[in-house]
């Protein structure tokens, strides 16, 4: 059994949060209203302009937001998606959830695992309506290729951005994209999520479907703006309360900073391997535009995961992985028997993710790599 270490210890992400998220979580609490307020709204608005979007819609997830796109856009029984396997698995339940069926897609390879086009173009059917693309890591896909392909077939396009906050380029293309603001996404609202929805109508739909169907907020009655409300929809409570909104209007003005860092210690992690621990590869080319939002390496063929997992435990170093695939979990496994995707398998296989967040220090990093290197040596 490797020996505990008494150095402290590196986390695979953590929050940044402090004084400015406290006093604007107590400036809720001093205004009285909690939910679906004027902070909801600001939110809405700037996240919207950091994207180069008209608007945008706050719910209480990513998870939330993927199924209200799907249902905006009447995806439901007898549609097929077509969607990646290496990515969470919220992706493909919401999918299930809406009454299609996910299609899976292979990735095209180990340096670079974003959906294949060429795999996609193979699992077309007379029943596909839509592809679901996920920016793995905060790694971008080709958007403009997959809007011409998806335009080619008549499909509808959407994209799981749960990765990707802050980056240009996403929502931009597609017809509905998903942010997550779980606690460790890049920035945080505990529990959060936004949708940027481009066609105006089906943006107010699942501004609707986001509270019940109904017409009008509990605010706008409030406000004497209504005074009853009709339901024109079978809608979901997906709201955003306001102190989620509070901590993410503080957040977001951090955020592009903190992406910048993130990309800064990636950039730190591929000199050291590069450097020191060759035999470890990292996916993506160097430049390849992304929010940094994990640090996913590629083990060498045929090496203990688990076992490395742990030494590295051992020094004091958090790791996990991104992400068994979801054609193995029991459930789709079960349900979708018999599914195979080589180069995903081969993916999962080798994949470890290591630490990566703002405020991990250059020194940190190199300890993290030496501490892969001892437990591969071991
Ligand atoms: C790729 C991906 N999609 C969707 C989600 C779901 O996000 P949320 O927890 O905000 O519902 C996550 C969260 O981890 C994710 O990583």
């Amino acid at each position: 059994m490797p020996q505990p270490t008494s150095e402290p210890l590196i986390e695979l992400g953590a929050p940044c949060l402090g004084e400015p998220e406290k006093q604007a979580l107590c400036a809720v609490i001093d205004d009285g209203w909690l939910t679906m307020g004027d902070r909801v709204r600001r939110f809405e608005k700037v996240f919207a302009e950091m994207h180069g979007a008209d608007d945008a819609v706050a719910v209480h997830s990513a998870t939330a937001a993927l199924q209200l796109s799907l249902q905006a856009f009447d995806i439901g029984p007898g549609d097929e998606v077509l969607v990646p396997s290496l990515t969470f698995v919220a992706t493909t339940n919401t999918i299930l959830h809406s009454g299609a069926t996910p299609i899976f897609v292979d990735i095209e390879g180990v340096s670079c695992p974003h959906l294949s086009l060429e795999d996609a173009r193979r699992k077309l059917s007379p029943r596909t309506r839509a592809v679901m693309l996920m920016h793995y890591g905060g790694y971008l896909m080709d958007a403009a290729r997959w809007r011409e392909f998806a335009d080619q077939h008549g499909l509808l396009l959407f994209e799981d951005a749960a990765h990707a906050a802050g980056m240009r380029g996403t929502g931009t293309l597609s017809e509905a994209a998903s942010y997550s603001f779980f606690t460790n996404k890049n920035m945080t609202t505990a529990e959060g999520g936004m949708m940027i929805v481009r066609d105006e109508k089906r943006r107010q739909r699942a501004r609707v479907l986001r509270a019940h169907g109904m017409t009008a907020s509990t605010l706008d009655r409030a406000r004497g703006r209504a005074v009853g409300y009709d339901v024109v929809d079978c809608g979901h409570n997906y709201r955003m309360d306001e102190l989620r909104a509070a901590m993410g209007l503080v957040q977001i003005e951090r955020l592009l900073g903190w992406n910048d860092t993130r990309r800064t210690l990636t950039a730190h992690y591929r000199k050291i391997f590069a450097r020191t621990l060759p035999s470890v590869q990292v996916p993506f080319k160097p430049d390849h535009e992304t929010s940094a939002h994990i640090m996913p390496v590629l083990l060498p063929e045929g090496t203990n995961r688990h076992q490395v997992m742990e030494r590295m435990r051992a020094q004091g170093v958090q790791s996990s992985m991104h992400y068994p695939p979801i054609h193995h979990f029991e459930y789709y496994r079960n349900r979708f028997p018999g599914i195979v995707l080589p180069e995903t398998e081969r993916y999962c296989e080798r994949e470890l993710t290591i630490p990566l967040h703002p405020q991990l220090s250059t020194g940190d990093v190199e300890r993290v790599v030496a501490s892969l290197g001892k437990a591969l040596e071991a």
